[in-house]
């Protein structure tokens, strides 16, 4: 009975660490919905890495000082619009609710992808 469980409990703490190891971050959830050409109601013809692999292009767009976004043809003040203008012009798919997990995923990947050139001041909330 003792053996049990010791056996029990260790097989818990193995699949907690299993699930720390290899749990998707919001990065890398955002990261796959960015390499899917499915993603966001699309087409299953273009992902954003069709034209930005593996982030071209948006090496400044996670930047915290950044308050302007370039797409073809338009400005915007946030990045979540500048997004669903990509996946409405660009991947022929469906523009999502700015406050949802998926576009927090993509934002979260957007911002790994830039944060080798700059980290956010502690507490700033980039979603407002
Ligand atoms: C058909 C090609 C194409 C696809 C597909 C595409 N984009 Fe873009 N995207 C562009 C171009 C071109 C620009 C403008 C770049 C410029 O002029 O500097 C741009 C600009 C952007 C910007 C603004 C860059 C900045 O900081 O000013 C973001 C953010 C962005 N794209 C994200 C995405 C995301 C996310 C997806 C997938 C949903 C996506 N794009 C799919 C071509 C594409």
């Amino acid at each position: 009975m003792k053996h049990l469980k010791t056996a029990v409990i260790s097989l818990m703490a193995v699949a907690l660490m299993f699930t720390a190891a290899y749990g998707a971050t919001s990065a890398e959830r955002g990261k796959a919905l960015f390499n899917d050409p499915k993603a966001f109601g699309a087409t299953g013809e273009t992902s954003c890495a069709t034209c930005h692999p593996n982030g071209k292009g948006l090496e400044a767009s996670g930047k915290w000082l950044k308050r302007s976004f370039v797409t073809p043809g338009a400005v915007w003040l946030k990045l979540q619009d500048a997004i669903n203008f990509c996946i409405i012009m660009a991947n022929k798919g469906k523009a999502i609710d700015p406050r949802s997990q998926d576009m927090k995923d993509v934002v979260s990947y957007i911002r790994q992808v830039s944060r080798e050139n700059t980290e956010p001041p502690a507490g700033y909330d980039f979603n407002e």
